[in-house]
């Protein structure tokens, strides 16, 4: 079983016909990290566990998990002058706006290389990106709040840290809600990598032109924000509250979502490659209620998804086209149980694919023989012909 590979003539001159990342099998809901499935992952491991499996090949020792964890927190302050160029972002701009420009923004502030062939180096700019990014999604956070910024703490895990700087304020003690942080490094995992989606394959495209990473990263933040991509969990929640706010008809939603001229789709619902079920969408679905119970809190978000789900499985219309609930018809529950608000889930899901993100381009640079992307077309435009002045137009 090593995977089935699509072989893509356009795609494979960027060395990404193969890889031996992430498996898929879209038919028996099959999802596995460098070999190991996501169930055992989503209830054993730890996001900084996953992030080091899927971006070196293996699971760490000890004392590499030690070394690598240690780093990523020493390393998570942000230079002062970008917290300066985050203050000055109207309130207005979208947090995803922020976080783009602001990766964008690592390659003038620290050093980076794609030497592939020098470990050291690249290991040091694959953790500048991963340490830095939550402290920058955090202070994003904090802008839209104009509340005052809160720094990273180097005694917090990764999943705590991004949530005390995000919901901690220094007028009043905070401590982080041990189930939360939990919660949150779960949706971290199960975000982590999906094989060659559209934001990691305008990660490979990009990154085989030799840009730097963080440009690169900044590239698959914008291919994210899509409402058919990453985009569908904000996307998700606003339709959720819509149906509750016209007093819950879920049926009337489905029956919308069946005609094609309302131009509404069930957001959440589908998927390009799983057509019975999407295996991250049952783990959070199963964890919402575990999550919304021990942190005492219920979400009436919640129930309507679920009846969603049983009015949409039952009619032919989403059965006959195999489009099921996908990751992010649940995430958005969970995240508002954390208290992250709507307009964030997005950048939550870019946290959770970074590694994802990382691994394919360190992959691609791996990869022997490899030459910018560079995809062809079949021409379908007008035959050749003469200019016309204007005149006889
Ligand atoms: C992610 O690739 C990845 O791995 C992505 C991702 C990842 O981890 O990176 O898993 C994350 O992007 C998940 C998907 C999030 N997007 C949404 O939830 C948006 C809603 N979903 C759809 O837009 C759609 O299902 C897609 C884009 C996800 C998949 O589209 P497909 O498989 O190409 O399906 P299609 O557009 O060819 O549609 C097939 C039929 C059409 O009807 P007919 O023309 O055959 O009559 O199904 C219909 C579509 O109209 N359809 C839907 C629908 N999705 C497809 N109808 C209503 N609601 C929907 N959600």
């Amino acid at each position: 079983e090593m995977g089935l590979v699509t072989l893509d003539p356009g795609y494979g001159n960027t060395g990404s016909t193969t890889s031996k990342i992430t498996f898929i099998d879209g038919e028996k809901g099959i999802l596995r990290y460098r070999g190991i499935p996501i169930e055992e992952l989503a209830e054993k491991s730890s996001f900084p566990e996953t992030a080091y499996l899927l971006i070196n090949g293996h699971l760490p020792t000890h004392t590499e998990l030690d070394d690598f964890a240690s780093e990523l927190s020493n390393q998570a302050m942000i230079h002062e002058d970008m917290k300066r160029i985050i203050d000055a972002c109207p309130a207005t701009v979208h947090p995803m706006a922020i976080l783009g420009s602001m990766c964008l923004a690592l390659s003038s502030f620290y050093p980076n290389s794609i030497n592939i062939n020098n470990k050291e180096e690249i290991d040091h700019t694959i953790t500048l990106i991963l340490a830095k990014m939550p402290t920058i999604a955090a202070f994003c956070y904090k802008k839209l709040l104009g509340q005052p910024y809160v720094y990273p703490n180097s005694r917090l895990s990764y999943a705590e840290n991004l949530l005390q700087m995000m919901l901690a304020r220094p007028s009043e003690p905070f401590v982080v809600d041990p189930d939360a942080a939990r919660a949150l490094d779960l949706m971290l995992i199960l975000h982590a990598d999906h094989e060659q989606n559209c934001s990691t394959s305008t990660v490979r495209l990009v990154g085989s032109a030799e840009t730097n990473l963080f440009a690169t990263i900044a590239s698959g933040i914008c291919a994210l924000w899509g409402p058919l991509h990453g985009g569908a969990n904000e996307a998700v929640v606003k339709m959720l509250q819509r149906i509750h706010e016209e007093g819950g008809d879920v049926e009337k939603y489905v029956a919308k979502a069946k005609d094609k001229s309302s131009n509404v789709r069930l957001m959440g619902f589908g998927h390009r490659v799983y057509k019975n079920f999407d295996p991250r969408a049952r783990i959070i679905k199963a964890s919402c209620d575990r999550v919304l119970s021990k942190m005492k809190k219920g979400d009436a978000l919640l129930d309507i998804a679920k009846r969603l789900e049983e009015v949409a499985l039952a009619d032919e219309y989403f059965v006959e086209r195999r489009l099921y609930p996908n990751v992010d018809f649940y995430s958005g529950v969970i995240y508002r149980a954390l208290g992250i608000p709507t307009n964030m889930f997005t950048v939550m899901f870019a946290m959770g694919r970074l590694p994802g993100w990382i691994a394919h381009w360190k992959e691609m640079l791996e990869t022997p023989g490899r030459r910018i992307g560079r995809p062809r077309q079949i021409y379908t435009g007008p035959a050749k012909r003469r200019y016309l002045p204007v005149s006889e137009r």
